[in-house]
């Protein structure tokens, strides 16, 4: 069995995890210690050859060696703004310990936490080969990805989202979308960036759920008006799964055409969507019917019309 180092994966195990509100206040952070049971706080120090990859809403992203493993990994740094830094400590702990528990063949795999007073950040295995996003829209080695490849990554995200919704409590991810898969060096899918997730008590109504962030396009249309919100929470990454769907076998941008959000929005909530026609999705897609009727009722305007990952 491993224990001991968060650099080994798969052993997610039941733990105690140490809240971050029980962290000291007076700004002296364990350096050394672990946050939870297995997940370990790497030292800043320790993290060199620094590369910038990429900046997003809430952090920055580089890759750096790890000076012991000698392995690369990834960083997300988030600004330590003096003001800011006891909440955005927490939140990041959050989502640290959240990673953590959802161990699994397809989230990214979290190697530890960088919690120091000017520099903290979450470590994570390194993703060589970017996003989905880049892998589908950008110019790369790759001009053809084969069908088999697309349908792969779709069913390996279908299979990660599965295990998210089916944890105790479920783990709604909230965030979906192409920027937040990761590839590794085989191209298979990590689901990354639980920024917006939320532990799901079955029980529990759904008041507290907030706006999601980030793109308008994998924003399913009952949360364009937070007051009407209310059971459509859980069906959230089915839509945008099916979005993303749509955008792997087309390999293009969702409402391309749209000049704003507010047009998207518009018409979304009209009940338009991707267009599914040979066009856009070629007839050689293999089960092209199969995959056009799960994405249409993936995105179908009555959440109830979904399907669900989550076991009855
Ligand atoms: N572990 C990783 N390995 C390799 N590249 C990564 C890793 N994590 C993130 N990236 C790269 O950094 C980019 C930025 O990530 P980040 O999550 O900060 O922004 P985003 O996904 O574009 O938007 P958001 O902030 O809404 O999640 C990703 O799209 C990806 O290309
Ligand atoms: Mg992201």
């Amino acid at each position: 069995m491993m224990s001991g180092s968060s650099a080994s994966t798969g052993s997610s195990g039941e733990h105690s995890s140490s809240s971050p509100a029980q962290y000291p206040r007076d700004n002296v952070y364990p350096r050394t210690s672990c946050i939870s049971s297995n997940l370990q706080v790497i030292p800043y120090h320790k993290l060199v050859d620094l590369r910038f990859i990429n900046k997003g809403a809430y952090g920055t992203v580089h890759s750096a060696l790890h000076s012991d493993w000698r392995t690369r990994v990834a960083v997300k740094f988030f600004p330590s703004d003096r003001h800011l830094v006891d909440r955005e400590r927490d939140k990041i702990l959050k989502e640290a310990e959240i990673l953590h528990k959802a161990r699994f063949s397809y989230i990214l795999p979290i190697l530890g936490i960088c919690n120091e007073e000017e520099n903290i950040g979450i470590v994570t295995e390194y993703m060589p080969n970017g996003s989905l996003n880049q892998l589908l829209h950008e110019d790369n080695p790759f001009p053809e990805i084969s069908w088999p490849l697309r349908i792969r990554i779709l069913y390996e995200i279908a299979l990660g989202v599965n295990f998210l919704h089916n944890m105790s409590p479920p783990l709604l991810h909230h965030d979906l979308k192409t920027p937040n898969i990761l590839l590794d060096s085989e191209f298979h899918a990590k689901i990354a960036d639980f920024g917006l997730s939320k532990w799901r008590m079955l029980s529990q109504s759904l008041s507290d759920h907030n706006p999601p962030g980030g793109t308008i396009i994998y924003m399913p249309p009952e949360l364009y008006d937070p007051e009407k919100n209310s059971r459509g929470s859980v069906k959230h990454d089915m839509y945008s799964y099916a979005i993303i769907m749509w955008e792997v076998l087309s390999r293009k941008q969702p409402y391309e055409g749209a000049t704003n959000p507010m047009q998207i929005m518009f018409s979304v909530a009209k009940g338009n969507r991707p267009d599914t026609s040979e066009e856009s999705l070629p007839s050689d897609i293999p089960h092209r019917d199969l995959f056009v009727s799960i994405m249409q009722s993936g995105w179908a305007s009555d959440p109830n019309d979904r399907p669900a990952f989550l076991s009855e």
